[in-house]
């Protein structure tokens, strides 16, 4: 583990260690809704209008973003997932959504969802057809691209079923030249690494240039099991992708299935403060129209929100494993640091971890200030390096904290202004 912390200080250094696709966008982790993992490619709109893949789902959750307070928390985009298209292009061979889920068209929908201050995303496949067997780009790469901002989209999920593994590389560079050279700012989501894993170490430089962010590792399913697979793959990776991470390109551990089913409540707090410390696109894939007070005050968490969009853009990662526990830490602007404590044992209570063993915490010399977010918010006052503060974390739970340094200095001033006595 201390090549963790290592890599740690070497990404403060450095930064990034490639150039990030230059098209300004996804500066921060992109923000929003995407509809696969709830809704998946249901598409009977006789039998279940208010779930199907049509442009009303849309329409609805961009209302509700509005109206509910998660544009103002940050959460931008619209997003359709697959099965939305119809099964043949048009005349001049270009992508058509389903005549009769989308009556109105993508542009149409496109125009509604920016009347509302949101943008709209969409899913297209770099291969023959998409992995729910709708057409894929490979052949139209230019036609698609120009199709989408004719639309106005405002982001493309690039999937890559049925694709010949080794072109994969050129597919997606090709799709990134093409929406381009469309002029219009389309911010681009791969899933190249993804695909690329099983016959070979992706190339991170090439994908960091190319791509808005990429998904690394398997769907995301609304299960523990499944996010704690995601985090697994990532610590277990941490070395060759965390680097790559940073402002115009982002690590995509998949959606926010939080406000669903399958996840404790303590279990959703543990995906919101990992995919916050692993600079996650904060995709959310659930049902705005219906969801419980305690997910969506989690997921409009203004301090968690403010750990994902820190504008330092450094990737944080797993520090230590140890017993049940393991530490993830993530470097924030002015000197800040973000530390996640997740508890994996699932049998018996809330088990004790003293602040003091977390391998970042030197950055709280000569003293610092800290901040508990999750479970509860509260201030835990000013520390020293030889803390005996106890962070009670419940199973499967997470306890999520920030750290402020405070300088010697700072300290005396602070003291004499409110007349107390130094301790130092
Ligand atoms: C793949 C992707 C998912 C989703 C589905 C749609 O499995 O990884 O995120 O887009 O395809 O068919």
């Amino acid at each position: 583990m201390c090549g963790g912390v290592f890599l740690l200080a070497l990404v403060v250094l450095i930064g990034p260690a490639t150039e990030a696709l230059d098209n300004g966008l996804a500066l921060k982790p992109t923000m929003g809704w995407l509809h696969w993992e709830r809704f998946m490619c249901n598409i009977d709109c006789d039998k279940d209008p208010d779930n199907c893949i049509s442009e009303r789902l849309y329409m609805q959750m961009a209302d509700v973003m509005v109206k509910e307070g998660w544009k103002e928390a940050g959460y931008e985009y619209v997003c359709i997932d697959d099965c939305w298209p119809s099964h043949q292009r048009d005349a001049q061979g270009r992508l058509q959504a389903d005549p009769k889920r989308f009556p109105g068209g993508i542009k149409k929908l496109a125009d509604y969802v920016h009347s509302k201050g949101l943008k709209l995303g969409i899913y297209a496949d770099v291969g023959k057809n998409t992995c729910a067997g709708y057409p894929g780009s490979l052949g139209y790469y230019e036609t698609d691209a120009q199709t989408f901002a004719d639309w106005g989209v405002d982001l493309l999920k690039f999937d890559g079923c049925y694709m010949d593994r080794t072109l994969l590389g050129e597919g997606y560079i090709n799709m990134s030249h093409a929406l381009n050279k469309t002029r219009r700012s389309i911010l681009y989501s791969c899933e190249w690494p993804l695909y690329e894993w099983p016959i070979r170490q992706p190339n991170y430089t090439a994908i960091r240039e190319t791509c808005n962010h990429w998904r690394n590792f398997d769907d995301v399913f609304d299960s523990w099991s499944s996010v704690k697979s995601i985090l697994d793959w990532t610590a277990s990776h941490q070395d060759i992708i965390v680097p790559s991470a940073g402002p115009g390109g982002w690590n995509d551990p998949d959606m926010l299935v939080i406000g669903n089913f399958g996840l404790s409540h303590d279990q959703q707090e543990s995906q919101m403060a990992l995919w916050a410390i692993m600079a996650a696109p904060l995709l959310m894939s659930n049902d705005l129209r219906d969801i419980c007070p305690r997910s969506k005050e989690l997921l409009q968490n203004r301090r968690i929100i403010a750990i994902s969009q820190d504008p330092l853009g450094k990737q944080g990662y797993r520090t230590l494993k140890v017993d049940s526990f393991e530490v993830w830490e993530r470097p924030l602007s002015k000197n800040q640091l973000a530390i996640a404590i997740l508890n994996k044992q699932e049998i018996g209570g809330p088990r004790g971890y003293v602040i003091g063993a977390v391998p970042g915490w030197k950055t709280c010399d000569p003293l610092c200030n800290v901040t508990q977010i999750l479970p509860q918010y509260k201030e835990m006052g000013i520390q020293t390096p030889h803390s005996s503060l106890v962070i009670s974390v419940n199973p499967s739970g997470t306890a999520l904290l920030t750290v402020t340094p405070i300088s010697k200095l700072h300290w005396q001033n602070m003291s004499v202004k409110h007349k107390h006595p130094t301790i130092l």
